[in-house]
């Protein structure tokens, strides 16, 4: 079934968990519908990433129709480790969907609300971890606010706590937008790894210590789009993420509406040389 994924290229697996065994804590690209692809996988992974997951895939359409994996999903052989992730509301869907994907996967997720993380009574939360445990998940990420709670500050100490009361690994995700903090998340939560998702899109460079984004990696993302054939609404939103606190309001009123890849390769290199 696996041969009805077009541009994949099945190659060897890398177990994950050798991450969360090397006593560093793993730096990893958050699911994002719309913008975890392979193009953007392959950027941030230049700048020191160790793990990607993929956008959110509905594991039933995934199972149901080959026209669904060809447009989800493509990856190839620099493209690990890598975690899929489902959503599915039935058991055997979501076996089906990683029976079909697991030649090209490194782990299986499943998203379990984003972003019903945490509950407001946090023992219901540790309880619903130790019973995926004790299912034989590998590893938990906890984004560490409840469903009412959306600009409220991350709870970390609640993270520590989940930490705590696991034997699996813990990953944390919130709100982290440097290297810095990706650090002091990791010392307040004691968790083994850290989850990031809008500081990457502003800044795919963030994991290998830059606090802005460098030139350099909008460049790469230049090269890596055109190559990879991204299509231009997903080429030119990425560069509007990573360019947001570079650019003025008046530069932004013009690059924000460029309608076609010459034009945006046009300001880049009239602007800053760059395309
Ligand atoms: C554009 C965008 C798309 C997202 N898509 C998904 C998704 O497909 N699956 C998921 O579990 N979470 C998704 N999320 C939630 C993130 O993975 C993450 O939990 C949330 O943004 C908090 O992390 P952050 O503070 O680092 O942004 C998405 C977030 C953003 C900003």
């Amino acid at each position: 079934m696996s041969d009805d994924i077009i541009e994949t290229e099945e190659c060897q697996r890398k177990d994950p968990m050798d991450l969360f065994h090397s006593g560093q804590v793993v730096k990893i690209c958050a699911p994002m519908v719309r913008y975890s692809k392979l193009a953007f996988r392959t950027l941030v992974r230049k700048y020191s990433c160790d793990l990607c997951y993929t956008p959110m895939i509905v594991a039933a359409d995934f199972v149901r129709s080959a026209k669904a994996r060809d447009s989800e999903f493509t990856t190839n052989k620099g493209d690990h480790p890598l975690i899929v992730q489902f959503a599915a509301k039935e058991a055997q869907v979501l076996c089906d969907a990683a029976h079909i994907i697991c030649p090209f996967a490194d782990g299986i997720d499943l998203n379990c609300g984003c972003p019903q993380r945490i509950h407001e009574d946090l023992k219901r939360t540790v309880d619903l971890c130790q019973k995926a445990e004790a299912a034989g998940v590998s590893w938990i990420t906890v984004h560490g606010r409840s469903i009412e709670e959306r600009h409220q500050p991350v709870h970390y100490d609640a993270i520590k706590i989940i930490k705590q009361s696991m034997s699996i690994p813990i990953v944390a995700n919130g709100d982290i937008k440097s290297l810095k903090e990706a650090e002091n998340v990791h010392h307040l939560t004691e968790a083994d790894g850290v989850m990031v998702a809008r500081g990457l899109l502003a800044n795919p460079a963030m994991f290998a210590g830059y606090e802005e984004t460098p030139f350099q990696c909008i460049q790469d993302w230049v090269d890596i789009a055109l190559e990879h054939g991204t299509p231009f609404t997903c080429f030119h939103h990425h560069l509007m993420y990573m360019m947001e606190r570079i650019t003025s309001k008046q530069e932004k009123r013009v690059f924000n509406v460029l309608s076609s890849t010459s034009a945006v390769l046009d300001y880049l290199n009239d602007h800053y040389g760059l395309g």
